[in-house]
């Protein structure tokens, strides 16, 4: 679906975006909108072949971009892989801050490059390296797993990375038996849940973060879908509440949803994550409906193409990710880790 070719023209852009309606203005394209945004994206085509660039986007950022100028889209582990494989000599990615962090912690001769101009994520930002100094001294015993959604200075201080799509995984793969989560909540709560429902016994802590977008789900719209839509499957991401999570028919990371919806004989779904999946599954699987309502990233949409042709065109201090050498090493032990415990 996306538009690899070296050049496009509108009526290509419009017959892969027409079916987008998402979010408003934001993520709705009419022809001229397509006739508008195409120089704009053949420009940007030709500078990433000028740089030996590749432009990594997540599933959150805005369709234009995706299948526009993308050259991998996914959830925050398959990206990082893209990332550490790449050849490119610069990495542009279309995502927020950290996500551009651990793709210079992974290949750290790259040049990588953020466009998004509000690049924070509430998760990201709501724990600093020193606070995870102090806790550490408080629980000496526990293996400190963070979330991928962290700093490079926060993921030094830990032992341990996970994703959305590995999180259970990897903290019963972990030896010890006391686990330190953060710093989202709500998926620590969820992750006591699954160690419970599959008999195993793990002491785990965890921190007060949440994403300000998952956090506003509730059961309430789940019960309210079930009986206007019974057919309709209920999927939900990690960071939801431990009510959302409970209801749910599938859980799981951004890619993972859409993986089960392309899976599932099923054609009716209630997704509970940002909308950038519902742009992604009216582009590539058409026959899918989607019923109630998502919400919008205001972190993931600050990426616009402009953005994007300017840090390929004269990239400020801002654009560039820098890390100190000795964090840099530090971090890349932890999400190395990762990699080991996910086989
Ligand atoms: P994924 O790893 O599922 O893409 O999640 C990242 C994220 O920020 C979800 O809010
Ligand atoms: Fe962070 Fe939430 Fe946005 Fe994901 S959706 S980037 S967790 S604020």
């Amino acid at each position: 679906m996306i538009l690899t070719q070296d050049k496009i023209t509108a009526d290509e852009l419009y017959d892969v975006l027409k079916d987008v309606k998402v979010g408003g203005q934001v993520c709705q394209y009419s022809h001229k909108k397509c006739e508008e945004l195409t120089p704009l994206i053949n420009e940007i085509k030709a500078l990433k072949r000028e740089k030996n660039a590749c432009v990594l986007v997540h599933s959150y950022v805005t369709p234009d971009i995706i299948y526009g100028v993308g050259d991998y889209v996914g959830d925050s582990y398959y990206l990082s892989k893209k990332a550490m494989e790449t050849d490119a000599e610069v990495i542009v990615f279309a995502a927020v801050r950290f996500m551009g962090d651990t793709a210079k912690i992974l290949n750290p001769d790259k040049e990588v490059l953020i466009p998004g101009l509000n690049d924070g994520c509430s998760l990201a930002d709501s724990i600093t390296a020193q606070q995870v100094r102090d806790l550490k001294k408080k629980y000496p015993d526990h293996t400190f797993v963070c979330y991928i959604n962290t700093t490079a200075e926060v993921k030094a201080e830990c032992d341990v990375c996970v994703t959305s799509s590995n999180v259970y995984d990897i903290c019963i793969n972990i030896p010890n038996d006391k686990i330190y989560f953060l710093p989202d909540k709500l998926m620590g709560i969820n992750l006591v849940n699954e160690l419970k429902k599959r008999g195993i016994k793990k002491e785990i802590q965890y921190y007060s973060g949440t994403c300000y977008v998952h956090e506003e789900y509730d059961a309430e719209q789940i019960f309210k879908i079930r009986t206007e839509y019974p057919e309709a499957k209920i999927i939900s991401h990690p960071e939801c509440n431990e009510a959302v999570v409970k209801n749910s028919d599938y859980v799981g990371s951004t890619s993972q949803l859409l993986n089960y919806m392309k899976e599932s004989d099923n054609d009716q779904f209630l997704m509970l994550t940002e909308c950038g999946l519902s742009g992604r599954l009216s582009v590539e699987l058409p026959g899918k409906t989607l019923v109630g309502s998502c919400t919008l990233c205001k972190y993931m949409k600050s990426n616009t193409l402009e953005d994007i042709k300017r840090v390929l065109t004269a990239p400020t201090e801002r654009d560039r990710v820098r890390i100190d050498p000795d964090v840099l090493k530090r971090a890349k032990a932890c999400v190395n880790a990762m990699f080991e415990y996910a086989g």
